[in-house]
């Protein structure tokens, strides 16, 4: 019987730049489903496999831990970390329509995670980029996973998204007012490269990593583009940014979709920064800055 305790959340958590919306839950389940494979060939590579006990920081609707569970099998368990309850709820609804059986979740900030029993490997997608200290997260993190165990996370980078969209007035413009929003609200849109430094930092070795951009051009595949806005839209009012130079926001998913199709080109969703390192199996302390 394996016994995980964790720090409950001591007060309502603190405001999470894209919402806890229905419509913000579809989005991430929309998105999730884009960037599977890229996380599966991410955590595959780093030697993540049957058995293992995984721990997942972020998890939102679930998405991460129940690919994590398929990856490890009844044989293994995975736990997820969510400060969200309606987040958890909608993940343990999904779990269990999925009939998986080795995943829970528990509701607390990933700076109070603790565990009586060591974790094979912790991951994490698309949250160290709202952390205030990324390092200090992985740093504990670290002490909860075995020595040779393994840490793969997969952030954002934003600069080839933003580049390779450039011949798109429109689309582009809605890019650069969503990133102009997440910089206000100081979340990192570039966590993706910084993971290199972070992970060294936090006391491992320097990780190993790639870079890949799904592309598409169908309709859904854009539209995910207008839905983060559409999320983001309380923060923009919040930290000033003005959308009015994007015109009829109620009709923008179809002039996005009609300025790409007219282009007969592909847009990108997110560029994915994935790392992955292993714990030194002799302990190392983080580095001091
Ligand atoms: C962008 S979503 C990513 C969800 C999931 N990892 C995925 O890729 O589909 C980030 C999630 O991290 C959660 N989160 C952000 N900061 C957190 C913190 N300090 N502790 C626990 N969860 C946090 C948010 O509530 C949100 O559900």
């Amino acid at each position: 019987m394996v016994t995980t305790s964790i720090k409950p959340t001591e007060s309502s958590p603190p405001s999470y730049a894209l919402g806890y919306t229905n419509a913000e839950h579809e989005r991430l389940i929309r998105q999730a489903a884009r960037i599977a494979p890229v996380t599966e060939r991410l955590f595959r590579e780093a030697g993540i496999g049957r058995g293992q006990r995984v721990l997942d920081l972020g998890s939102g609707v679930g998405d991460v831990a129940m690919l994590v569970a398929q990856i490890v099998g009844p044989s293994g368990e995975v736990l997820g970390i969510e400060r969200d309850a309606s987040s958890i709820a909608r993940a343990k609804a999904r779990v269990a329509e999925a009939g998986l059986r080795n995943v829970s979740f528990t509701q607390t900030d990933v700076n109070q995670t603790v565990s009586e029993k060591p974790f094979d490997a912790a991951v994490g997608r698309f949250i160290l980029m709202f952390l205030p200290d990324p390092v200090s997260v992985l740093g504990s993190v670290v002490q909860l996973v075995r020595p040779g165990g393994v840490l793969a996370f997969q952030e954002p980078s934003w600069i080839p998204m933003l580049a390779l969209g450039a011949g798109l007035p429109l689309w582009s413009r809605t890019r650069h007012l969503i990133h102009e929003t997440l910089l206000r609200s100081g979340a990192n849109r570039e966590m993706g490269l910084a993971l290199y430094r972070v992970f060294q930092e936090a006391g491992l070795p320097a990780p190993k990593m790639h870079l890949e951009m799904p592309l598409g051009s169908d309709t859904d595949f854009i539209r995910l583009t207008s839905d983060l806005l559409c999320s983001l839209r309380p923060l923009a009012e919040q930290h000033k940014v003005s959308l009015k130079e994007l015109g009829d926001l109620d009709a923008l998913p179809d002039r996005i979709c009609a300025e790409v199709a007219a282009a007969n080109t592909v847009v990108s969703l997110i560029a994915v920064v994935g790392a992955w390192s292993r714990k030194p199996i002799y302990s190392s302390s983080p580095r001091t800055p």
